[in-house]
């Protein structure tokens, strides 16, 4: 392995990871200083609803973000859809639930840029360059596509899975963010995106001479809860195990009153031995802004019943004001619609300039 390639298989190694959460907190702290120096991108795959995973693990760090100042790039990520399935599925519903629950969490549409891969053509050209500047055996080496195919139970690879983190690098690259908001298993991602454009300026050199077509990206390690769902099993929208932002309260309690816990009937929040527990315990926390240890004690005898009554009404309290956002969103496609539409007419202008600087740097001016 060259020392790049080590790069990438070893981005997600503890010494690696370690690196990556000093460098975040810098970076939050210079954030603060100066907010205008910085370009968010950040995307969702279009592939089912928003639940509470999402909004407690990226939607509520986005907002923050946007509220602190930092330009924000909402990709929905339509292309990443076909890695691993068969067909699109309802995609244009999901595109339309996306765009609503982005704005009912509080994405701002005048301050951010909300945009699909399909309707930006420039994006998706970036692709041929970016394929000439990784190894075949790289890809083959990226840990995270390696676990996706596992969890696939056997399916074939794809060309598009296989390539699919160097559009992912285009996502990133061709606006030039320099900031991406991630979890860790998106790392080894960020690491090919930040080697593509090292590369495509080694390579291929620049249209200006002082800078780099590309920035160099780099990770917002948010602290992510890791969130079970209500059967203790990894959240997942095909287990029925979670909750939907546009879940309505009923909803919610039914799926909470259904939630696993364990046969002791005095509440304690201990992840290793009770993790069902504890779990509806983070989420009771993550709602009221309390700490879980707090909420167990409060509880205590009153057993299980009573943590998920806690649990159900701490959370239909925080998300009321969403959903009653996100149904009148809803209730206005055609609203929904113009601010996806201005979305993709920012990202094109802006993947249109990007593309022209790799042609002068290509010398492919004709
Ligand atoms: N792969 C990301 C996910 O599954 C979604 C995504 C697509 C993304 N393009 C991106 C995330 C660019 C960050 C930057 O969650």
């Amino acid at each position: 392995m060259t020392s790049s390639e080590d790069a990438l298989a070893n981005s997600t190694s503890d010494a690696s990871l370690a690196r990556s959460k000093e460098r975040s907190a810098k970076i939050d702290r210079a954030i603060d200083e100066n907010p205008s120096r910085f370009r968010i991108l950040t995307g969702d795959r279009p592939t089912g609803h928003l639940h509470l995973g999402h909004y407690f693990g990226t939607l509520r760090n986005r907002v923050l973000l946007q509220e602190r100042g930092v330009e924000t790039w909402v990709l929905i990520a339509d292309y990443q859809v076909i890695t691993d399935r068969d067909g699109v599925g309802p995609i244009r519903e999901r595109v339309l639930a996306l765009i609503a629950d982005y704005i009912a969490a509080g994405i701002d549409p005048e301050r951010s840029v909300i945009f699909t891969h399909s309707a930006v053509p420039a994006l998706n050209q970036l692709m041929l360059p970016f394929l000439s500047l990784v190894t075949e055996s790289e890809l083959h080496r990226n840990p995270t596509v390696k676990s996706e195919l596992e969890a696939s139970d056997g399916r074939a690879m794809s060309g598009l899975m296989l390539t699919y983190p160097v559009h992912q690098a285009a996502d990133i690259l061709f606006c030039k963010a320099n900031l991406v908001p991630v979890g860790q298993d998106q790392l080894p991602h960020l690491e090919q995106a930040r080697l593509i454009s090292q590369r495509f300026d080694k390579r291929y050199g620049r249209a200006h001479p002082d800078r780099p077509v590309f920035p160099r990206p780099e990770a917002l390690l948010s602290e992510v809860p890791l969130l079970l769902g209500t059967d203790g099993t990894k959240m997942s929208k095909s287990r029925g195990n979670t909750i939907e932002l546009g879940m309505s309260a009923d909803e919610t309690a039914k799926i909470l009153k259904k939630a696993k816990t364990d046969a002791e009937r005095h509440i304690t929040f201990d992840p290793v031995n009770r993790p069902e527990v504890s779990n509806l315990l983070m989420l009771a926390s993550l709602s009221t802004g309390r700490s879980p240890v707090a909420i167990a004690d409060e509880i205590g005898d009153k057993g299980a019943g009573a943590l998920k009554a806690f649990v159900t009404d701490s959370l239909n309290e925080m998300f009321a004001p969403m959903r009653a956002r996100r149904a009148e969103l809803l209730a206005h496609e055609d609203y929904l619609w113009s601010v996806l539409h201005a979305g993709n007419e920012k990202a094109n202008a802006q993947a249109d300039q990007t593309l022209d600087e790799v042609r002068i740097a290509m010398q492919m001016t004709y």
